[in-house]
C-alpha cells in the first residue's frame, strides 16, 4: 500500500535545504535559520541558496544590483496587467503574468546555468513588481517605477503603497522572506522539480510552482489565519471559537505540519515580530489571540504552529492586503524554487513514479446503445 501524500518518501538528493523536523531544525546549505533570519539578508540568502555559499561583498553588489536593474515589466505584461478582471485574485493573476515573462525574457530559449541564473534574477525581481502593481491596478492607483536603492523588501513596500516604508517595515519584511526563502520538497517546490526534470524552462517550473502554493494546504493557509482571527475579533471570543472549530472537526489554519513533529523554527521569529509590531504599532490584540490560539490548540490537539500562522497577523500589522499575503510567499519562495530548478538541471533524471493500479480488470466493453 502506497503511503498516502508520499509521507516521508524521499525523492531526491538536495544540498540546498535540511528540515529536521524531529529537532526542529531548518537549514539553507548550512547555515541555520535562525542564524539567517538575525545576521543576514535576503539578498544573501538568494545568493547563498543558488551558488552554495554566502556571496563575498563583491558578488552581493552584483547580485543586488542585478536584483534593482531588473525590477521592471515588461509592456506588454503590464498592458496585458490591466486588461485583466479587477476581480482577478491576486495569485491567479502572479500565475498568468508570470507565464507570460518567459515570452519576453531575453534568455527565453537558453537552458545553461549562465541563462537560467539570469532567468533566476529577472523572475525574483519582477515577481514583487507582478504583485505590487496588481493591487495599484486593480484600486485605480498609478503603478510607481520601481526604486533603483533599497533592498527587494523595500521597494516592494514602496511599490505597494507609493509612500517611503519604515525601517521597521523594511527589516519585519525582510526577515519573513528569508525564513519563507526554502523549505526542501514542499508541494510547490516539488511540482517545480517534476517541471524541470522534463527539461522544461525555468518559467514553466515557476509557474507549475506558484499553482501548487496557492492551495489553501500550502502557501494559501496564511490568509486563511488572518480570515479566522479578524473573525474572533477580541481575546475572549478565542476560547469559544476553537471549541466550536474542534466540535465541527474543522482545521485549524496554521497548524500542523507533514514534516516537523515539534515547533517550525520560523514561528520563533514570526510569533516575536508579531509581539513587536503588535506593541509598536499599538495592535497587540492580534498576537494576544493569535497566542491564546497556539495555547489551545496545543494544549487540546497537540499541534505546533506552523510559519503561516504568525506570519498572518505580520503582513496584516504591515498594512499588505489580505489576499497579498499568499502572493509575499511566493515572491520569497521564488528564491527557494529556482534553486531547486537549477540543482535538478544540473544533474537531471526525468521524475516518473508509478501508481499502484487500485481499478478493475478485464471489463468488457460494450457499445453506447447496449449500456
Ligand atoms: N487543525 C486540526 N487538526 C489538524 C490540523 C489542523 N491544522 N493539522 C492536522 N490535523 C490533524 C488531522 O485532522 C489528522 O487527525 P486524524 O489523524 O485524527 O485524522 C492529523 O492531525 C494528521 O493530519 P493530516 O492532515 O493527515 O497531516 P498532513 O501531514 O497530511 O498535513 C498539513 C499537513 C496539510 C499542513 C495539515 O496539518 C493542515 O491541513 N494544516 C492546516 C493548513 C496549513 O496550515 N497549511 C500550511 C502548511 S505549512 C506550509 O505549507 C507553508
Amino acid at each position: 500500500m502506497v503511503k498516502a501524500g508520499l509521507e516521508d518518501v524521499v525523492a531526491s538528493d538536495s544540498s540546498i535545504c535540511n528540515v529536521d523536523g524531529k529537532e526542529g531544525r531548518l537549514i539553507y546549505q548550512g547555515y541555520d535559520i535562525h542564524d539567517l533570519a538575525q545576521h543576514s539578508s535576503f539578498e544573501e540568502v538568494v545568493y547563498l541558496l543558488w551558488n552554495g555559499r554566502l556571496p563575498t561583498q563583491t558578488e552581493f553588489d552584483t547580485l543586488c544590483k542585478d536584483l534593482k536593474e531588473n525590477r521592471a515589466l515588461p509592456a506588454a505584461v503590464l498592458k496585458m496587467m490591466r486588461d485583466f478582471p479587477k476581480t482577478a485574485q491576486p495569485m491567479e493573476v502572479l500565475r498568468t503574468a508570470a507565464s507570460m515573462l518567459s515570452m519576453y525574457d531575453a534568455d527565453d530559449l537558453e537552458n545553461d546555468r549562465a541563462a537560467n541564473l539570469r532567468k533566476a534574477v529577472r523572475l525574483t525581481s519582477q515577481i514583487p513588481t507582478i504583485v505590487a502593481y496588481w493591487d495599484c491596478i486593480r484600486n485605480g492607483r498609478p503603478t510607481p517605477e520601481p526604486l533603483t536603492q533599497g533592498n527587494l523588501a523595500a521597494n516592494f513596500l514602496y511599490m505597494l503603497t507609493g509612500k517611503k516604508p519604515d525601517e521597521l517595515s523594511v527589516r519585519s519584511l525582510d526577515i519573513a522572506l528569508i525564513l519563507h526563502a526554502d523549505h526542501e520538497l514542499n508541494a510547490s517546490t516539488f511540482a517545480a522539480r517534476v517541471a524541470a526534470a522534463t527539461l522544461t524552462d525555468m518559467h514553466s517550473a515557476i509557474v507549475a510552482a506558484i499553482g501548487a502554493l496557492k492551495g489553501p494546504l500550502h502557501g494559501g493557509a496564511n490568509q486563511e489565519v488572518i480570515k479566522m482571527l479578524l473573525e474572533i475579533g477580541e481575546l475572549s471570543n478565542a476560547e469559544p471559537y476553537l471549541t466550536r472549530a474542534f466540535e465541527e472537526h474543522k482545521k485549524i489554519m496554521g497548524f500542523g505540519h507533514r514534516v516537523y513533529k515539534t515547533e517550525d523554527p520560523r514561528a520563533w521569529h514570526l510569533r516575536k515580530m508579531s509581539e513587536e509590531l503588535g506593541r509598536l504599532k499599538g495592535q497587540l490584540k492580534w498576537f494576544e489571540i493569535s497566542r491564546a490560539i497556539e495555547e489551545k490548540v496545543f494544549r487540546e490537539k497537540h499541534l505546533y504552529c506552523n510559519v503561516d500562522f504568525y506570519s498572518a497577523s505580520v503582513y496584516y500589522m504591515l498594512d499588505i492586503p489580505i489576499d497579498l499575503f499568499t502572493p509575499i510567499f511566493a515572491i520569497s519562495r521564488m528564491s527557494g524554487w529556482a534553486a531547486h530548478v537549477l540543482e535538478q538541471y544540473s544533474n537531471n533524471r526525468l521524475i516518473r513514479p508509478r501508481a499502484e493500479y487500485t481499478g478493475p480488470n478485464n471489463l468488457q466493453y460494450q457499445s453506447l446503445d447496449k449500456r
